[in-house]
């Protein structure tokens, strides 16, 4: 059984069986890449094109191996040395590049909505690796396979999700799925840093640290996003650090169990302290590890790949 969506824009969308499937792959793919060699011919001959648009480590590097795990050709491209930077359009740029003939894309952009846009101007299967404040499904996903490697299940678990919500395409994404997966989900920030409307999202919301860590299962913190707030949205990174800064104390208030989550770049002394970010129950660097068997599984899958 192949997925019944043909584009990866978001997790919004995506169903139970879907996702299933992707974690599913991504479990299969990891023991892939536990053995001596880690290259599958899956993808032989396809042309993926890396479409970033944005700053990143983790998804460029991590859709790029993962193509190369699955042998197949990947290009990257970004704006620095593009023809970008003479005006060419969104538009005429992808065209170019398809008509050198691909078969996906996978676009990271400042704006919301460019993988969608994407769909309408080209043939090639797109794969949305952040746009805006709006989705970053790959992330979501490599978070739910982390939680469900470590805690073998996702049905019924509570997460805490505790940052710069207004400004964080991960939180919405993770916020869609793990509602999807039947997961407890609440959202903890500063009033200024959360959205407007989070009913739709059909998750719990406080402004209350303790509140919403104490009986979580899963404790994800999220950076103040500076670059993308317009104006001073809490008035000292000081007092952001003592109210939703996680420390060894603020750790002492939460299950004994908890995970301790970060999608990455972290600032140290900030959302996290160094303690905390680097203690055992800190699964940071397995997010970063399944973050390549996740995108192979996508890749995969959305390569036309039978589960
Ligand atoms: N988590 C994440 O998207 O990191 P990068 O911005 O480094 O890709």
């Amino acid at each position: 059984m192949s997925l019944q969506i043909k584009h990866l824009l978001g997790l919004k969308d995506v169903s139970r069986e879907d996702i299933t499937a992707i974690l599913d792959s991504a479990d299969h793919f990891a023991e892939v890449l536990n053995r001596d060699i880690k290259t599958v011919p899956t993808l032989r001959g396809k042309t993926v094109v890396n479409f970033f648009y944005e700053n990143s480590t983790r998804t460029r590097i991590s859709f790029e191996m993962a193509e190369k795990r699955l042998s197949a050709s990947p290009l990257n491209f970004s704006t620095s040395g593009s023809s970008v930077s003479k005006g060419e359009t969104l538009r005429d740029t992808i065209q170019n590049i398809e008509a050198m003939k691909i078969d996906m894309v996978v676009v990271r952009h400042g704006s919301a909505g460019v993988p969608k846009f994407l769909t309408e101007c080209t043939d090639a299967t797109i794969i949305n690796a952040g746009d805006g404040y709006h989705e970053h499904p790959t992330q979501a996903l490599l978070d739910m396979m982390t939680i469900r490697q470590r805690l073998g299940k996702l049905e019924g678990l509570k997460v805490a999700i505790v940052g710069d919500i207004l400004h964080s395409r991960v939180a919405r994404s993770n916020a869609w799925g793990m509602k999807t997966m039947g997961m407890d989900v609440t959202l903890c920030a500063p009033t200024t840093l959360l959205p407007q409307h989070t009913e739709s999202l059909g998750v719990k919301v406080t402004t209350k640290l303790n509140d919403a860590i104490s009986d979580a299962d899963v404790v994800m913190l999220l950076r103040p996003q500076l670059e993308r707030q317009t104006h001073g949205l809490f008035p000292s990174v000081r007092e952001y650090r003592t109210y939703y800064g996680i420390d060894r104390d603020k750790m002492n208030l939460m299950r004994d169990d908890a995970l301790i989550m970060h999608p990455g770049p972290i600032n140290r002394g900030v959302e996290l302290e160094s303690e905390v970010a680097d203690c055992e129950r800190s699964v940071i660097l397995d997010q970063v590890t399944n973050g390549v068997a996740t995108r192979m599984a996508v890749l995969y899958l959305l390569g036309g790949g039978e589960q």
